[in-house]
């Protein structure tokens, strides 16, 4: 399938794998590329400058496709070493930056000058305009449905997509709550030039995680995410277990006046717990409301190939046909 986001990153299919603390490592990334998707490595979970610089090295030993890294910019009690993972991702040979969080402006001319092309997430219109406006590439669209971050405003992609379609120049993917070729062909629909998919490409057999992770999202419905830390404007969608009910049970009984700190062991450090000890009750870990739409743990590329497959059906034999 050929789209505008194929075309920009030189990519078979339209289909991103986005960046996941203690998921998007060399691993993954490597398999959704060779599936003709695009991986993508997370920048932020490598502790150091020259760790991300190993990690694009053994990802780079296990694909000779097109692969990307995700910049987060959040609010971070110390500031991570921006200033080295942009020169490992730019000595490293890296063309795709998926950035998320703030603005990333202060990092636009040094990647672009290296020839990177970079794609922002956004939850808001707003924000995409914004990334449009400063030089980014493309934006991937994250609705309310999406594991994570998915802002404040509370809009789900049946809704964000087609006013992002609306208003924006650059192509978008669409992303939170695309599980299959339903997903792909809806957001093609709705003016998307692909998907972005978090939690699906968990429950694959390549994802680097604990069999426990794969397995709490076979079990998980679509009841079963909540949202943390509305009270501090940094709300995000994760999946229920013991330390969430405590957080959530915190932020009734503290109310406005919670602070980060009332909140930090159900919080901090708790991915490496979760994704890699298999510790499912360790605390909040981003889930989407796609769990509910994910029954099985294929390979990557059985993955990819079927969304695909489906999308391609869902055209030809079902849209086709219904056209007057
Ligand atoms: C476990 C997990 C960790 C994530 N970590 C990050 C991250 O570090 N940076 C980021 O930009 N997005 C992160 N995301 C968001 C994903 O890249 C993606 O935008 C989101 O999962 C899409 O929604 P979906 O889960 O419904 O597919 C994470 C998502 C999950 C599920």
């Amino acid at each position: 399938m050929k789209t505008q986001i194929t075309e920009l990153f030189g990519i078979e299919h339209p289909i991103i794998q986005g960046g996941m603390h203690y998921v998007g490592f060399a691993e993954l990334a490597a398999a959704v590329s060779n599936a003709g998707g695009l991986g993508i490595i997370t920048g932020l979970t490598q502790p150091t400058a020259e760790k991300l610089a190993h990690e694009i090295a053994r990802c780079k030993d296990m694909t000779d496709k097109p692969f990307g890294v995700n910049l987060t910019f959040l609010p971070a009690v110390t500031q991570p070493d921006y200033p080295g993972y942009v020169r490992a991702i730019i000595e490293g040979g890296v063309k795709i930056v998926e950035t998320a969080g703030n603005n990333p402006l202060p990092w636009l001319t040094s990647l672009k000058e290296a020839g990177v092309k970079v794609i922002h997430k956004c939850t808001s219109v707003r924000h995409a305009l914004k990334a449009e406006s400063i030089g980014c590439d493309a934006v991937s669209v994250d609705g309310f449905e999406c594991g994570g971050h998915p802002g404040e405003d509370d809009i789900p992609n049946f809704i964000l997509l087609p006013l992002a379609a609306e208003a924006l120049k650059i192509p978008f993917v669409a992303s939170g709550g695309m599980a299959d070729g339903r997903s792909l062909v809806a957001a093609l629909a709705m003016g998307a030039s692909g998907i972005n998919m978090g939690t699906r490409f968990i429950a694959t057999q390549e994802a680097p995680v604990h069999q426990n992770v794969k397995d709490a999202i076979l079990r998980a419905s679509e009841r079963d995410t909540r949202l943390v830390m509305r009270p501090l404007r940094n709300t995000e969608r994760v999946l229920s277990n013991a330390g969430v009910e405590r957080l959530l049970e915190k932020e009734r009984t503290i109310g406005a006046e919670i602070t980060f700190d009332d909140i930090r062991d159900e919080v901090a450090g708790v991915y490496p717990k979760v994704m890699l000890q298999g510790d499912m009750d360790a605390g909040a870990w981003s889930c989407g409301l796609v769990a509910g739409l994910i029954h099985d743990v294929p390979t990557v590329k059985e993955l990819v190939d079927r969304v695909m497959k489906e999308a391609n059906t869902l055209i030809r034999d079902r849209l086709a046909t219904m056209a007057a």
